[in-house]
């Protein structure tokens, strides 16, 4: 993979008069191995505008955290990512998004793929109304990803696993998934989205039903995965971006106003923007 050549030099308000100024927002948003790349991107919902002109690349197996106040476009940014906006009418995008390489808005872009190598997790934990089992196999079966029962069953339990769940449930395949705690409802979610090998999960808020232990158990999942996922979250939780992510994107009434290593993000941000919202002085 290459290196995307949109190099950013300084925000308005810290850039010299003079100066060269190619983006507004502060920090690299290009990365050494872009998997995702946005480009000038906006969306609108009707003749409102709820992201303006992004562009930011999401790194190969790290995670990449959005944050910024509610209502800043964060779930919008990362609906766009998997064409999750497309099924709601009104909202309309310009720009482009690409992944590995390729522009997932093209026209022969084929989205029920798309949605399977760029997975989603939502806020509330929401398996199908069927059991464990199947709330696992019907991604791999739709795809084709199995031709036996035996694949099937291999599918299930490695999900299940690198879900952290098997061990709890390895003895109730058969039982519906909504029975299970909102903790391990949600770990189920995460093995369903594993279970089609993407190569990308989508989280927004994956946390916000949960209780803190199951929370916490969620964090420890995520900090694994990245081994073999990229992962973006969304979180209005700025310890848990602090303790799971790599690198930080703030978003402020739509607009990507810095992005960096979560450390320097949480200990010297570039903006004031950002350091009034992860010193508590706004949002
Ligand atoms: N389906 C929708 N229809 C119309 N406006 C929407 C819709 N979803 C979000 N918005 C608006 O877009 C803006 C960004 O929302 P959202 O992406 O949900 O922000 P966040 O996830 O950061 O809280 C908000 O002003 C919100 O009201
Ligand atoms: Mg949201």
């Amino acid at each position: 993979m290459t290196t995307n050549s949109i190099q950013v030099t300084a925000a308005p308000d810290h850039s010299l008069p003079g100066e060269p100024v190619e983006t507004r927002t502060v920090g690299q948003i290009s990365v050494q191995q872009p998997v995702l790349s946005a480009r000038a991107v906006n969306i609108f919902y009707g003749a409102k505008q709820a992201i303006k002109d992004i562009n930011l690349d999401i790194g190969l197996h790290s995670v990449t955290a959005l944050i910024g106040p509610s209502g800043c476009g964060k779930s919008t940014f990362l609906r766009s990512m998997n064409r999750m906006n497309d099924t709601i009418p009104g909202a309309r995008m310009t720009g482009r998004i690409t992944l590995d390489g390729e522009d997932i808005y093209s026209g022969d872009q084929d989205v029920v793929q798309l949605r399977a190598r760029v997975g989603m997790v939502f806020q509330q934990p929401n398996p199908f109304p069927k059991s464990i089992y199947e709330n696992v196999a019907y991604g791999p079966r739709i795809h084709g990803l199995a031709v036996t029962r035996a694949d099937l069953d291999v599918i299930v339990q490695s999900s299940l696993q690198k879900a952290g769940l098997w061990s709890e449930v390895k003895d109730r395949l058969s039982h519906p998934g909504t029975g299970l705690s909102g903790g391990q409802q949600q770990r189920l979610c995460i093995a369903r989205a594993m279970a089609v090998d993407p190569e990308v999960i989508l989280m927004d808020e994956p946390c916000s039903a949960l209780d803190p232990v199951a929370t916490a158990r969620i964090e420890d999942l995520i900090d694994e995965l990245r081994d073999k996922y990229t992962i973006v979250i969304v979180t209005h939780n700025m310890q848990q971006a602090a303790r799971v992510s790599q690198r930080t994107a703030y978003f402020h009434m739509g607009e990507l106003i810095e992005v960096g290593a979560t450390n320097q993000i949480f200990t010297n941000p570039g903006h004031r923007l950002t350091e009034d919202y992860i010193t508590g002085r706004f949002g």
